[in-house]
């Protein structure tokens, strides 16, 4: 039972305020969350409340906090923690509004986890293992989707695509994927440092690229992993983070950086171009959230050789992901729990890609903290796949970090390498 619930103010890993909820129960249990932040924001996704004004940029969070401290508090005290479809649906009720703006979607999603966190420490039971208990599933160590270069709306738009990452599939456990992986990055970071000039990395701890078209952060990419001694498209392919969204306007793609403003086609077609002569399998909202027949044409021609995820697109929401579905807009859902707003939702969008056979990413924010809850949540609930960033900076370390504590542990599952993601481009 519920005892009490505090929030604090926290700061994220842009240095930014946020949202912590610390939850006691009756018996003495400790759960604890942190919100994450999104940069590149979808339009249907939660809203993060914040103060506005001068103060901290405007970005401070006391309203959230005190709606923690407040009304969510009163709300939830003597509930129940196991039942966490009923305390998510209690503040959604409190709160009353589609997209959480009267609490906040950061003060909400931090109690949801806080919660789930405390129950699962009252039923003595690691996150994963309670997750997979209450959800009938088959834990399993996720396969990690890691940025190399960072852009978009992480590195001041220095290159319009987002994302530009690498994937280990046929890894047999994921000591192998991190060992690939610093090899990969690493070897990026020397390209970098060779091409002169300061050497940075972006928000997620990809590094900053230094290019002078879109498609030469691919190129690089390229190198790097050969020049960490891997054959692209063997045992290391390719995914990116298109996040189209950010770039689109009026129906118009414009890439900064190349000079070119094209219709959806145009653009798609240039895409597609890349997905030719590159070895990438994994393509994240390749056109805009407001370009849904976009999605579509681009999932009609590519969908069963790449999976293509929807992000922007979903936002972690089991309608929309089930009307994509139907439409067949992509192929795999990107599950932000900070999108969603709660736990419970959160799962309902994991279920539903899972039942409509999509690919399943569960995904940091690009403002993160030390809070591992997600790994816990692509584990226990079997998502197959996690992205948290890249392989610098200790909030996305802790999540890679945690994810090899879930090695060897009694009842966990195997690795998920090898699994055909999205079409057939894999085994
Ligand atoms: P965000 O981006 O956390 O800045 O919104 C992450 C993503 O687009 O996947
Ligand atoms: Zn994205």
């Amino acid at each position: 039972t519920i005892q009490s619930i505090l929030g604090r103010r926290v700061w994220d890993s842009r240095g930014n305020p946020t949202v912590e909820a610390e939850v006691t129960l009756t018996d003495g249990s400790i759960g604890r969350a942190i919100a994450p932040s999104g940069a590149s924001r979808g339009e249907r996704e939660a809203i993060e409340l914040r103060d506005g004004g001068e103060r901290l940029g405007g970005k401070d969070v006391s309203r959230a906090v005190a709606n923690v401290n407040g009304p969510i508090a009163a709300r939830l005290r003597g509930m129940p923690a196991a039942d966490q479809a009923g305390v998510d649906a209690a503040m959604l009720a409190l709160d009353g509004t589609p997209l959480k703006t009267e609490l906040g979607g950061n003060a909400i999603v931090a109690v949801s986890l806080a919660i789930l966190h405390a129950a699962a420490a009252s039923a003595r039971l690691p996150l994963w293992r309670y997750l997979a208990d209450g959800h009938d599933a088959t834990p399993t160590i996720p396969l990690p989707e890691i940025q190399i270069f960072g852009g978009g709306a992480h590195a001041g738009r220095r290159v319009d695509i987002q994302d530009f990452m690498i994937m280990v599939p046929g890894a047999d456990d994921l000591e192998e994927v991190m060992e690939v992986t610093n090899a990969v990055y690493h070897a990026a970071g020397r390209l970098m440092e060779a091409r002169g000039g300061a050497v940075g990395v972006a928000d997620e701890g990809g590094w900053w690229p230094t290019v002078s078209t879109n498609e030469e952060a691919l190129e690089l990419l390229v190198q790097a992993i050969e020049a960490a001694g891997e054959v692209p498209g063997e045992r290391v392919v390719i995914s990116l983070d298109v996040a189209a969204s950010e770039f689109e306007r009026d129906g118009r793609y414009i890439l900064g950086l190349d000079g070119l403003e094209l219709d959806s086609g145009e653009w798609l077609e240039r895409l597609g171009n890349w997905v030719d002569r590159y070895p990438i399998v994994s393509i994240e909202d390749p056109a805009s959230e407001r370009d849904p027949e976009g999605m579509r044409a681009f999932t009609a021609r590519w969908g069963d050789r790449l999976q293509i995820v929807g992000d922007d697109y979903l936002v972690t929401n089991a309608r929309l992901i089930e009307a994509a579905a139907d439409a067949g807009g992509c192929n795999a859902s990107l599950i932000k729990v900070n999108q969603a707003g709660t736990v419970t939702e959160t799962i309902e969008a994991l279920r539903a890609s899972q039942e409509r056979g999509f690919g399943t990413l569960v995904s940091a924010r690009s403002g993160e903290t030390e809070d591992v809850s997600i790994c816990h949540l692509a584990a226990g609930l079997d998502a197959g796949q996690l992205k948290v960033g890249s392989f610098a900076r200790s909030e996305r370390m802790a999540k890679w970090n945690e994810c090899l504590r879930f090695q060897g542990q009694a009842g966990m599952g195997a690795f998920v390498g090898g699994r055909p993601i999205g079409g057939t481009w894999w085994g």
